[in-house]
């Protein structure tokens, strides 16, 4: 049985990955870390759940040591839109958390698992269908850090025997946690607001595509990576994975199929303009389908219609 530490746990991915994880592999072999400790209270009501910070590599260290770790979640990140309001920050906690994991895996012989994203590709990445391997030239510090994270894993992997592997997530939509400071954030922001207003301000231009997953995917997606047979493996850090591309008109104007009241305008934020033009519209997975069998289940209308049903309760219940 897994022993799991689920680093940066009080996040978009982390509050949904601990239950999910729990549930593979037992309560008791899941432990959440979080650098905040009003975040761990909270964690600490349905799982077991540690102050962590990332950056301390001592603490870190003896910590999976003394439970026994074998499997690490490094989700500690800041996100595109955030890290390039402070970019020494961004690579400072991105990449800091990421060696600190890294030689953490080594020394005590752990699988590690850390996303990487679509804000790895660049301006001159072919855009449509893009390929596993091709040009990856981010003008992000949070896509920089995410190409460096990508060949530092592979690094640690082929010369210290390292057990990383990691995803490069579009836009992850989800009803759990809010997701803070990225530039897909729009495709979740906008049911809640749905919900709570009827309304909705978009940051991202209207005929920007971008790949998105559903909560429920990008779930299955890390623990079937982190479960699949290594000898085929051909790629390692990290694998594309998509289930839909929209633009946010194409979103809002199904949204409003189901409720016509809702309107939208934009106010476009140049740096997320800027950041969501320069990542594809569209991801080429068939390598993780082939390796080891991505295989996701919601398309945008299934996501549509849970999500609006999820945030109207949120909503009622006073929880947005
Ligand atoms: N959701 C992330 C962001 O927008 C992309 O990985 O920053």
């Amino acid at each position: 049985m897994k022993k799991i530490l689920v680093l940066g746990a009080g996040g978009q991915i982390g509050t949904e990955l601990v239950p999910h994880l729990q549930k593979n592999y037992g309560y008791d072999n899941v432990i959440a870390a979080d650098l905040r400790p009003e975040i761990v209270a909270k964690l600490g009501q349905n799982s077991r759940a540690v102050v962590m910070n990332a950056l301390e590599m001592e603490a870190y260290a003896k910590f999976v040591k003394s439970e026994g770790i074998d499997t690490i979640y490094n989700l500690v990140a800041l996100l595109s839109a955030t890290g390039e309001k402070n970019p020494q920050l961004a690579w400072n906690i991105n990449m800091g958390a990421l060696l600190n994991s890294l030689n953490i895996a080594q020394e005590y012989k752990c699988s590690i698992f850390t996303p990487s994203s679509i804000g790895a590709f660049g301006e001159n990445t072919p855009h449509y269908k893009t390929p596993q391997d091709t040009v990856m030239r981010p003008n992000t510090i949070y896509g920089v850090c995410k190409v460096t994270g990508e060949m530092l894993s592979d690094y640690y992997h082929s010369r210290f025997g390292v057990d990383s592997r990691s995803v490069r997530f579009p836009g992850i939509i989800s009803n759990g946690a809010l997701p803070g400071g990225g530039t897909t954030d729009y495709a979740v922001e906008v049911f809640y607001e749905v919900a709570k207003r009827g309304k909705y301000t978009c940051e991202v231009p209207q005929d920007t595509y971008m790949d998105m997953l559903y909560m429920p995917d990008a779930l299955e997606a890390m623990t079937q990576l982190m479960e699949a047979d290594p000898s085929k493996l051909v790629h390692r850090n990290s694998f594309n994975v998509t289930s839909m591309s929209f633009t946010p008109e194409q979103l809002f104007t199904e949204i409003k199929k189901r409720v016509p009241s809702f309107t939208w305008d934009y106010e476009i934020d140049p740096v997320k303009a800027q950041i969501s033009a320069s990542w594809p519209d569209c991801l080429d997975d068939t390598c993780a389908r082939e390796e080891w069998g991505w295989n996701p289940k919601w398309g945008m209308d299934a996501v549509i219609d849970d999500m609006l049903a999820a945030c109207r309760k949120k909503v009622e219940n006073g929880e947005y």
